[in-house]
């Protein structure tokens, strides 16, 4: 009988040796990314950002590259390219981590939607924290602080010297940006588009007033078009700056990028990344 036990226990630990090596075999197929299936999701969930990011090669970064000098479309030695300094500094980011940039464009009112589907790593589109987008993503420090500004056709400059001559004018914003109540404080006639090319197009058609933009992309759309003009309305509004977006909760990513964003601001490299967009913006709308 002892011996009939003694033979079962031995049975029963080789079992389990064999099962535990199993498992360990299949972790380590799973940890080069071959195996899907229930335990890679796992497996990859608990994979940092940073790990997972250079474990695919690639840095995925959502934006709406209608912002000059932020983000925009130009021709590189004929292809159209998106540049800016928001992607300047993420191309630097992917360079530190070793890995391609992959840049998706799409409308700025779904970006914070797509990073929550995990679809980017990081939003990098001229934004900044309010309470509505801090409920879906976190941001990182700030890279840049603009004042808010109006783009006005140069025939009407004098119809409205400060925002109360606006208050029913009609004035058009990119759907989904901090403009749309900027707006909303000065006219109660907010028009709200998904492109600014579009917006651009409406106010020299003539079929809105004005366009409210973050001062240096206003700059930029008007020194491509000799009938626009920056106004010098200004505009009460104080705000934290624009910041790149990171999924809800990632509190290492988010510190790994504040330290990035340290460096090429005390640098002087953020300057850089500045002036080169401001002066590429400037000759690509011209
Ligand atoms: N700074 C504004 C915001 O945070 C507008 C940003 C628009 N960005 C863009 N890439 N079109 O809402």
């Amino acid at each position: 009988m002892k011996k009939l036990l003694t033979l079962l226990l031995a049975v029963t630990l080789l079992f389990t040796l064999f099962a535990c090596n199993s498992t360990s075999d299949d972790n380590s197929e799973e940890n080069g990314g071959s195996t899907e299936g229930n335990e890679t999701v796992q497996t990859s969930g608990e994979l940092s950002r940073i790990d997972k990011i250079k474990q695919e090669g690639k840095l995925r970064i959502g934006t709406s590259a209608d912002y000059p000098p932020y983000e925009f479309h130009t021709e590189i030695d004929g292809v159209d390219t998106i540049v800016g300094f928001d992607i300047a500094l993420c191309q630097y980011i992917a360079d530190d981590l070793g890995v391609t940039l992959e840049v998706t464009d799409m409308a700025f009112d779904s970006l914070l939607i797509s990073l929550q589907q995990d679809k980017f790593d990081i939003v990098a589109a001229g934004m900044s924290p309010d309470e509505e987008r801090l409920k879906a993503a976190d941001f990182t420090d700030k890279i840049f602080e603009s004042e808010q500004s109006i783009i006005l056709r140069k025939a009407d400059v004098d119809l409205y010297p400060t925002t109360a001559e606006l208050a029913g004018a009609s004035i058009g914003v990119q759907k989904g940006t901090i403009q749309e109540d900027i707006a909303e404080g000065i006219t109660s006639n907010v028009i709200k588009l998904t492109k600014l090319s579009e917006l651009i197009t409406e106010l020299k058609t003539g079929k809105i007033d004005a366009v409210c933009i973050d001062y240096p992309c206003a700059t930029a759309y008007v020194s491509g078009n000799d009938d626009l003009i920056v106004s010098d309305v200004e505009i009460e509004y104080e705000g934290p700056g624009t910041c790149l977006a990171v999924q809800k909760g990632e509190t290492e990513w988010a510190e790994y990028l504040n330290g990035i964003i340290k460096t090429v601001n005390e640098d002087g490299t953020m300057d850089q990344f500045i002036a080169e967009a401001s002066m590429l913006a400037d000759a690509s709308l011209e």
